[in-house]
């Protein structure tokens, strides 16, 4: 049997490589053909508003991006292929980010299910959609750490863990891209952005970046190299300088790094004109400087900056740069091309094109991704809502279809949103006052108005949150409280003596410590998509039992970002005992306060920690043990427990292993997130789970900036999140 299974995988390798060359084979026999015009043609990527079909019957572009009507591609397929003096077919390019049609939640609410194959799933889903209309190429996944919720971006991403945007970005690189490239439903992935974005100073968008190396490699790389090794087709560029360095002129970064240590050989393409930006950084003097040094870096593609259609064949000319260097880029490119199967098939079937946007099946994995995304914070019992009862339903955020599908979706079409108002009127008698229009409304009229409304019913559920356009590219905020009015709107809601459940809906961690503190219950939901409203209604009515996680920590203030879990300790640790403002005597002395890292008005940690989420059931973690307490690095450490639904509701539960090297060569994060698992367990129900651990993965980037596993003294802990849980011992020998 086994010796079956190991001829079937030989030939499956055999034909993959036989494959693999017969495109080699096609891209040397093309790219003989070719003038250094048209390969130069290929190289550049414009926008559909820039194209026409003079560019594209003389061989000047070989990617578009921005169209997304099946007749538009094949018109413009037609004019590449019959038209230009070698047939290369385009490929087309869109950021199909969180869904195509059927739009998911938001990146960050996607991690907060702590759920890879889910994601798979939704990424599948897009990329069917998507291909259907002739889009081939998505930018994304965004593998950006970010722990800086000012930074507008930070919806786009898995959050400030490492490994958990590993995980998600893999899985997105997987439904994408599908077992088989060359399949018509399969879109290219992007790992983006290259890198360090997320870590732009001040969480200003497009800022400069500091990263020591060994930080670089220890957390924003990882999940870039994850990506590669699963093989994510395409590379972006990150529009930030690391160290002084932007990264479409980083040849350290592209060459050395990704294309050297990692070997992959994928195509590299340049942000929105990150190449021409490269001038307004100071780093290239001009466009045909900027366009050497992005090829010198290892770009293959420019978009939108026409530095390459504009430069390169001068940069020959001038013996700047070689034919070999172009040659390279374009293999790369064309390459893909026949990856995709774009030769055999340039065209889609426009009569196809959409049939499967907003079916059953897509909506459903939506609804289920948005049910598993959401994150309950607080619950005095005021949730789950018994159906029938009569609600008071208030808030911006209530009924605001374009709104829930949050940043990045240019195709989602709002009609097709369920919102929470639409949804909740299935299960319970609705009262509905809106009290302001957006979220930035300051119009405080109606609020006098709620009073006598709650006075009819059972519970109010306020709505609140932040319009889509607050998230996203270019939209950072330096203050992250409720905009417009809606902080009022809790007060005067909260004086109304009715059960308050706030539900929140953004593109990031909020500051509403105050607001939270005022409801009997809050449900935080990153901008959860079409089915958004659906899945709150579920969630409210206990048809459906939160489990979503934070894939980030929640502040109470602005002012404590970056922040993050897996910090390094100071050398003055928390105790505990911070003496915050309104503790502190008057004229006590200097050292009263006890000469610890935190702040006076907001405390040393976060409001909710990495990892956090309530459930209307409660799981017990029982029985840990290690299989070894001290171990080689050869060894794989199991960790077995027993988790116990002990509450009254089915539900599902995020076990996590965090791991912590006490002492090593440089100063270590106080946890590093290892393991999850999703789990289902009945009422009542307790299920034995083992997290297996190759003690190698205890590596890292010591003092040598080499990577290497060190000996020595570690902790773990399993729990819910990264604040519980009762730590154990183990050690690592060699
Ligand atoms: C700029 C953004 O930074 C990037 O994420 C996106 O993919 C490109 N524009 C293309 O739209």
């Amino acid at each position: 049997m086994k010796f079956k299974y190991l001829m079937l995988g030989l030939a499956c390798v055999a034909l993959s490589c036989t494959k693999t060359s017969e495109i080699d084979r096609k891209v040397d026999d093309l790219l003989s053909r070719m003038t250094l015009e048209e390969k130069i043609g290929q190289m550049n990527q414009l926008d559909y508003g820039s194209v026409n079909d003079g560019l594209i019957a003389a061989g000047k572009v070989g990617s578009v991006l921005n169209c997304v009507d099946a007749q538009k591609v094949n018109a413009m397929q037609k004019v590449a292929v019959e038209q230009s003096r070698l047939g290369i077919p385009l490929l087309v390019a869109r950021d199909v980010i969180h869904g195509f049609h059927t739009i998911f939640p938001i990146p960050l609410g996607q991690a907060a299910t702590f759920d890879p194959a889910l994601v798979e799933q939704g990424a599948r889903i897009a990329a069917v959609e998507a291909s259907s209309y002739g889009v081939r190429w998505t930018f994304s996944p965004m593998l950006d750490i970010a722990r800086d919720a000012r930074w507008g971006r930070i919806a786009e991403g898995s959050g400030e863990d490492p490994y958990l945007t590993c995980l998600m970005g893999q899985a997105m690189v997987r439904g994408y891209q599908g077992d088989d490239l060359s399949k018509p439903n399969t879109m290219a992935a992007c790992a983006k952005h290259f890198v360090g974005y997320g870590a732009s100073e001040g969480g200003r968008d497009y800022n400069t970046a500091n990263i020591p190396e060994r930080v670089l490699r220890n957390v924003y790389l990882p999940p870039f190299e994850a990506a590669a090794k699963s093989g994510a087709c395409t590379f972006m560029t990150s529009f930030n300088d690391v160290n002084g360095v932007p990264s479409t002129g980083n040849r350290w970064l592209l060459d050395d790094v990704l294309r050297g240590e990692w070997g992959w050989d994928g195509m590299i393409v340049t942000d929105w004109n990150s190449a021409g930006e490269l001038i307004a950084h100071g780093f290239a003097s001009n466009l045909e400087h900027a366009a050497q040094l992005s090829l010198d870096a290892g770009v293959d593609m420019d978009m939108m900056a026409y530095a390459y259609i504009s430069n390169l064949e001068k940069l020959i000319e001038k013996g700047e740069v070689k034919q070999a260097q172009i040659d390279k880029a374009v293999r790369r490119i064309l390459k893909l091309k026949f990856e995709l199967g774009l030769f055999d098939n340039p065209y889609v079937d426009e009569s196809f094109a959409g049939s499967l946007d907003y079916c059953p099946e897509h909506l459903e994995a939506a609804r289920k991704c948005a049910v598993e995304s959401a994150v309950l914070l607080k619950n005095e019992g005021a949730l789950p809502i018994g159906e029938g009862k009569t609600l008071l339903v208030c808030g911006p955020l209530a009924d605001a279809p374009a709104d829930q599908l949050g940043t990045w979706c240019f195709d989602g079409n709002p009609e097709y949103t369920l919102t929470p108002l639409q949804a909740l009127r299935k299960y319970y008698k609705v009262l509905y006052e809106p009290m302001l229009a957006y979220s930035r409304d300051n119009n405080v009229s109606a609020f006098p108005k709620l009073r006598t409304a709650a006075s009819k019913a059972d519970a109010i559920v306020l709505f609140l949150g932040e319009e889509a356009i607050l998230s996203g590219e270019a939209h950072c905020l330096a203050d992250l409280h409720l905009q417009g009015a809606q902080s009022e709107l809790v007060d005067y809601a909260a004086a109304c003596g009715k059960p308050l459940v706030l539900v929140v809906m953004a593109g990031r961690p909020l500051t509403i410590e105050e607001e939270i503190g005022l409801s009997d219950a809050t449900l935080y939901c990153f901008h959860p998509g079409t089915m958004g409203g659906q899945a709150i209604a579920e969630l409210i009515s206990g048809r459906e039992v939160p489990s979503g996680k934070l894939p980030v920590c929640f502040a109470r203030s602005a002012g404590q970002y970056p922040l993050y879990y897996n910090r390094p300790n100071t050398g003055r640790p928390n105790t505990g005992h911070e003496l915050l403002l309104d503790q502190i005597p008057l004229n006590a002395g200097q050292t009263s306060t006890g000469c610890q890292s935190y702040y006076l008005d907001a405390g040393y940690g976060p409001l909710y920690t990495f990892g956090y989420g309530l459930s209307y059931t409660t799981f017990d973690y029982a029985n840990v043990k290690l299989s070894k307490t001290e171990l080689k690095p050869s060894d794989v450490l199991k960790v077995d427990f027993d988790l116990i639904n002990t509450g009254s509701y089915d539900a599902d539960e995020v076990p996590m292993l965090f791991v912590q090297d006490v002492t090593g060569s440089i100063v270590r994060p106080v946890k590093e997130l290892k393991r999850f698992n999703r789990v289902h367990l009945k009422a009542g129900q307790s299920q034995h789970i083992r997290f297996e651990l190759p003690v190698k993965e205890l590596a890292f980037y010591g003092i040598n900036d080499k990577f290497a596993l060190e000996s020595g003294e570690f902790r773990l802990w399993v729990a819910p999140d990264a604040a519980s849980g009762e730590a154990f011992n183990f050690k690592v020998i060699k």
